[in-house]
C-alpha cells in the first residue's frame, strides 16, 4: 500500500513535470518570434511602433501616456542591444549588423548631448533617459543614473570584441573605442558617488551599478590591452578592484541575501540582485561567489529570500505551494502602480537558474554550503552540504526539480501574457491582466535572454574567471592615495536615516576627501542602523573628520568639534561612533 501510493504519487509528479515543460516549450515556440519582433518595432527609425525615433534609437516602450515611456533610456536600450549583440557575434541572426551600427551612431551622438546632469565632459553620461530625436529631456527625474554609462560599453564591447576577431579592429579603434571610452572614464572617476538605482527611486549606492561598472571596466582593460590603448589599462583594473572589494559589503550574511541598495530604508530584497546575476553572468568563472555569479551560494540564497518576499504580497500567488514557481516583481514594498509582478523580473529569475544548470552541467557537479543550503532543500528536504558529482542521485535529483522550478517562472509569465503575445511591464497582482507600459522592450528582450539560456546558450567571457576582492577598499575613484604606508580604518557610526537619506565620511586627509562634501565617501547601510565603510588612511597620522548626511541635495554636517583619532603605524583599526 506504501509502496503504491509513493509509485502513484511519483508517477504523477512526472507527469506534471512533463506537462509543464511540454507547455513551456509551446510557449517559448510561440512566444520567441513575438518578443523578437516586439523588440524590433521599438527601435527607430523604421521600427514599427517606433515613429519619430531617430535610427538606433530604442524606445522604452510605445505608451504615450499612463505611463508615458515613449523615450530612450540609456540601461533599456543598452541592455535590449546587449541581447542583440549576442544574437549577432554568436551567428544567431547575421541580419542584424545594420542595427547595431545605428545603435552605436545613436549612442555616440547622445553621449555629446548636454542635458540636466552636464555635459559629456561634466557628469553628462550619467543622464538616465532621452527624448527619441534625441533632444535632452529636461523635466525633473532621478538623476544621475550611474549604470548606464556602464551598460553602454558592455554592449559595445561586445561586438568590438567580435570585429576585432573579424579582422576589422580599425573600426573598433577609431569609432568604438572612443564612445567606449568615455563609458569607462566616466565609471573609474564617478563609481564612488551616489546615484540613482535602476529603478530611478533610490539615491544611493546601488548593487546592480556596482556590479555592472565593475563589469564594464575588466572587459574594457581587456579591450584596450587587445587595441594598444594601454594607459588606461592600470587604472581601470585599479578601480574595478575597488568596485569588487565595495560590491562585496552589500552582502548581507544573517539574511542570507544582497542588500539592493545602500539607502532606501527597505528591506533590500530586490530584483536588482538577480538582474545583476543575469548580467555578470559569465560561465568562465563557474560558482564564483565574489562576482555572485548565478551559481555562487550567495546568489543562490539571494534567490530565494527574494522570491520568498513575494509569496503572501500579491493575490494571483496564494495557494502555490512554498517550493514553487510564483510572480515576483522589482521588491516587496513597491507601489509604483500599487505594486505589482514584473515579466522581466520574472524571466529573470527563470535565467538565473537555467545559467546554474549550465555551469553545473559542464562542470560536472554541483556544490552545496551552508550558505546555499536552504535553496537546495527546496527541492530535496534531507540535502546535506557537500559536493555532487553529476552522476549521483542527489545531483540529478536536484537539478530536475531545479529546471522544472526555473520552467515554471516561464509558465507563471506565459500564464498571464497579453493577447497576441504581447508583453507590458507589469501584469496586475490580483487579476493577472497586463498593466502599466505595453510593449515593454525590455520585457522582450528579457524573454529572449531567458529562453537562450534555457537552450545553454551563454554570452562571451568577460573575465570573471579568478578574481579576487582585496581586503580592504579603497574608495577614492580616479586617483591613487600616494606612496607612504597606509592601514585600514573602518569606520561605524549609527545613525538613524529617513527614506532616501545617505551618511557620508569626509576629513582632513586625501584619503578622506580633504573635508570635500561633494566628494564624501558614502557608508554602506547594510548592517543599519550602523552605517560603515573601511578606508586606507595614512599610518601614524592624526586625522579630523566627520559624518554628513545628504538627502534631497541637502547637506547636514555633524556638530562640533570634530572627531579626531590617530591611525596607528600599521595593521587595522575601527572606530564606533554614534551621529551627534
Ligand atoms: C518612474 C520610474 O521610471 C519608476 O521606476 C518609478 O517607480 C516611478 N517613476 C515612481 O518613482
Ligand atoms: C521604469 C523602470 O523602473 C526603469 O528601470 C526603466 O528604465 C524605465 N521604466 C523605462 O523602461
Amino acid at each position: 500500500m506504501k509502496f503504491f501510493s509513493r509509485l502513484l504519487t511519483s508517477v504523477t509528479l512526472v507527469t506534471a513535470v512533463f506537462a509543464q515543460s511540454s507547455s513551456v516549450d509551446s510557449y517559448i515556440a510561440s512566444e520567441s518570434p513575438i518578443a523578437k519582433a516586439g523588440v524590433l518595432a521599438n527601435v527607430g527609425s523604421s521600427g514599427a511602433k517606433s515613429q519619430g525615433a531617430k535610427p538606433g534609437i530604442v524606445i522604452a516602450s510605445p505608451s504615450k501616456s499612463n505611463p508615458d515611456y515613449l523615450y530612450t533610456w540609456t540601461r533599456d536600450s543598452s541592455l535590449v542591444f546587449k541581447a542583440l549583440i549576442d544574437q549577432f557575434t554568436s551567428g544567431a541572426d547575421t541580419s542584424l549588423r545594420g542595427l547595431i551600427d545605428d545603435f552605436v551612431s545613436a549612442e555616440t551622438a547622445l553621449q555629446q548631448v548636454s542635458n540636466p546632469s552636464g555635459s559629456v565632459s561634466t557628469g553628462g553620461l550619467g543622464e538616465p533617459k532621452f527624448n527619441i530625436d534625441q533632444s535632452a529631456f529636461t523635466g525633473a527625474w532621478g538623476r544621475p543614473q550611474r549604470d548606464g554609462p556602464a551598460l553602454r560599453a558592455t554592449a559595445i564591447i561586445g561586438y568590438a570584441n567580435w570585429l576585432i576577431d573579424n579582422s576589422n579592429s580599425s573600426w573598433v579603434t577609431s569609432k568604438l573605442w572612443p564612445v567606449i571610452k568615455l563609458d569607462l572614464d566616466y565609471v573609474a572617476s564617478n563609481w564612488n558617488q551616489s546615484t540613482f538605482d535602476l529603478w530611478e527611486e533610490v539615491n544611493s549606492a546601488s548593487f546592480f551599478t556596482t556590479a555592472v561598472q565593475h563589469r564594464a571596466l575588466r572587459e574594457g582593460a581587456a579591450l584596450a590591452t587587445k587595441i594598444g590603448q594601454t594607459s588606461v589599462v592600470s587604472g581601470y583594473n585599479t578601480q574595478a578592484g575597488n568596485l569588487l572589494c565595495f560590491l562585496q559589503s552589500y552582502w548581507n550574511p544573517t539574511g542570507g541575501y544582497v542588500t539592493a541598495n545602500t539607502g532606501g530604508g527597505r528591506s533590500g530584497r530586490d530584483s536588482n540582485t538577480v538582474l545583476t546575476s543575469i548580467h555578470t553572468f559569465d560561465a568562465a568563472a563557474g560558482c564564483d561567489a565574489t562576482t555572485f555569479q548565478p551559481c555562487s551560494d550567495k546568489a543562490l540564497s539571494n534567490l530565494k529570500v527574494y522570491v520568498d518576499a513575494f509569496r503572501s504580497i500579491y493575490g494571483i500567488n496564494s495557494g502555490i505551494s512554498s517550493s514553487s514557481a510564483v510572480a515576483v516583481g522589482r521588491y516587496p514594498e513597491d507601489s509604483y502602480y500599487s505594486g505589482n509582478p514584473w515579466y522581466l523580473s520574472v524571466f529573470a529569475v527563470a535565467e538565473q537558474l537555467y545559467d546554474s544548470l549550465t555551469v553545473w552541467n559542464a562542470q560536472g557537479s554541483l556544490n552545496v554550503t551552508s550558505t546555499s543550503l536552504a535553496f537546495f532543500r527546496q527541492f530535496s528536504s534531507t540535502v546535506a552540504t557537500g559536493t555532487y558529482a553529476s552522476s549521483s542521485t542527489t545531483f540529478q535529483t536536484l537539478t530536475t526539480a531545479i529546471k522544472s522550478f526555473a520552467d515554471g517562472f516561464i509558465a507563471v509569465n506565459a500564464k498571464y501574457t497579453g493577447t497576441n503575445g504581447g508583453l507590458s511591464e507589469q501584469f496586475d497582482k490580483s487579476t493577472g491582466s497586463p498593466t502599466s507600459a505595453s510593449d515593454l522592450t525590455w520585457s522582450y528582450a528579457a524573454a529572449l535572454t531567458a529562453f537562450g539560456a534555457r537552450d545553454g546558450f551563454t554570452s562571451p567571457s568577460w573575465g570573471a574567471s579568478g578574481l579576487t576582492s582585496p581586503t580592504t577598499c579603497s574608495t577614492s575613484g580616479g586617483g591613487s592615495s600616494g606612496g607612504g604606508s597606509t592601514v585600514a580604518v573602518t569606520f561605524n557610526v549609527q545613525a538613524t536615516t529617513v527614506w532616501g537619506e545617505n551618511i557620508h565620511l569626509t576629513g582632513s586627509v586625501d584619503a578622506l576627501q580633504n573635508w570635500s562634501p561633494d566628494n564624501a565617501i558614502l557608508l554602506s547601510a547594510a548592517n543599519y542602523p550602523t552605517w560603515s565603510i573601511t578606508v586606507n588612511v595614512p599610518a601614524s597620522t592624526a586625522i579630523q573628520y566627520k559624518y554628513i548626511r545628504k538627502y534631497n541635495g541637502a547637506v547636514t554636517w555633524e556638530s562640533d568639534p570634530n572627531n579626531q583619532f590617530t591611525s596607528p603605524a600599521s595593521g587595522s583599526f575601527t572606530l564606533n561612533d554614534s551621529w551627534r
